[in-house]
């Protein structure tokens, strides 16, 4: 074997052609694919996946905006855009009083990243957003497919803090697909079931077109056979919405969010950074295989919703 067949070459070769916008691009889905990163469960890596799989996607030449729907903010940390109170932010997006487009801030860290931050004034709004007629819908109404097109924006991802409550009931009613992350861990599927009962509930009254599109196993540490268990559960009970590549448990992957970065700022050649690529690719390559409510029937995308 010569040192170009080596992984330690192979990771930094990608390494050198992703900063240097050499990466293959990525194909356009054929309409922009909006996707809720939702389990009431905290710490499992939904903004980690987020902020990573938008990073992916837009290296690969995609344009993709990332609407952070967490108090929290931490979306809006790792893409480095800024968040301090007083900026305009997703919670002037759900009081319908700015237009995604005034709203959008451009990454650093990509020429076709962007973000709407959240700012502290997100933490009210659950409780301002109860009064709001259209409480359920504020989102939906204002994230329309033929401005996501004119925006050239390919992929939404909406990141929403750990609980169910109205922030993440609105992100689940404006998006067409639910990514899960699954941390591969103790108890990991616990509260998975309640999730499940809520993305039905939101089909059967408020969004028929959504589908549990993706799973996405996150922090999976190989060296144990815990990993491997709840792998294994996790894939036998929800079958090929399971991404294939697995997100490894990486010290860089933490570490990055305090740079303000994501992983592939990070260090491009990491595992980690290879495990989101390959995740997006993943996802990307899957746009295909979704099935419209507008074009297909609710039973092709209901039972992929419940399996
Ligand atoms: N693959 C990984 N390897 C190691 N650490 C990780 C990995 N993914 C995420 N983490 C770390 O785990 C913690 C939780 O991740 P993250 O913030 O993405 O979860 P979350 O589900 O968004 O949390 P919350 O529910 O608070 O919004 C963070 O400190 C993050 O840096
Ligand atoms: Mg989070």
């Amino acid at each position: 074997m010569s040192e170009h067949d080596t992984p330690i070459f192979a990771a930094a070769r990608q390494a050198n052609e992703l900063l240097h916008g050499e990466a293959r691009p990525l194909s356009r889905p054929s309409h922009p694919r909006i996707i809720t990163i939702a389990n009431q469960k905290g710490g499992v890596g939904k903004t980690t996946s987020t902020v990573n799989l938008a990073a992916s996607l837009a290296l690969g030449g995609l344009g993709v905006l990332v609407i952070d729907m967490d108090p929290q903010g931490n979306a809006s940390t790792a893409l480095g855009v800024d968040h301090r109170e007083g900026t305009p932010s997703s919670y002037e997006l759900l009081m319908w009083e700015s237009a995604i487009e005034d709203l959008m801030q451009r990454s650093p860290h990509a020429e076709r990243l962007f973000c709407i931050p959240a700012t502290i004034d997100l933490a009210g709004s659950e409780i301002e957003l109860v009064g709001l007629e259209h409480r359920e819908r504020r989102l939906a109404e204002v994230l329309n497919i033929d401005d996501l097109v004119s925006l050239g924006i390919d992929y939404v991802f909406l990141d929403c803090p750990p609980s169910l409550g109205l922030l993440t009931v609105n992100a689940m009613v404006a998006a067409s697909e639910v990514l899960i992350p699954i941390q591969c861990e103790y108890y990991a599927l616990e509260g998975v079931g309640q999730l499940l009962r809520n993305v039905e509930l939101i089909q059967q009254h408020l969004n028929r077109e959504l589908q549990i599109s993706t799973i996405m196993l996150t922090m999976y540490d190989g060296r144990t056979k815990l990993a491997e268990q709840v792998a294994g559960e996790v894939r036998n009970h929800f079958g090929d919405a399971v991404l294939r590549t697995v997100i490894p448990r990486s010290v860089k992957v933490s570490e990055a969010p305090g740079y303000g970065m994501t992983i592939l700022q990070y260090d491009a050649g990491s595992r980690g950074a290879l495990a989101y690529l390959d995740a997006a690719k993943e996802l990307n390559d899957r746009s295909d295989r979704l099935v419209s409510h507008s074009e297909g029937t609710r039973d092709s995308a209901g039972t992929e919703g419940s399996r």
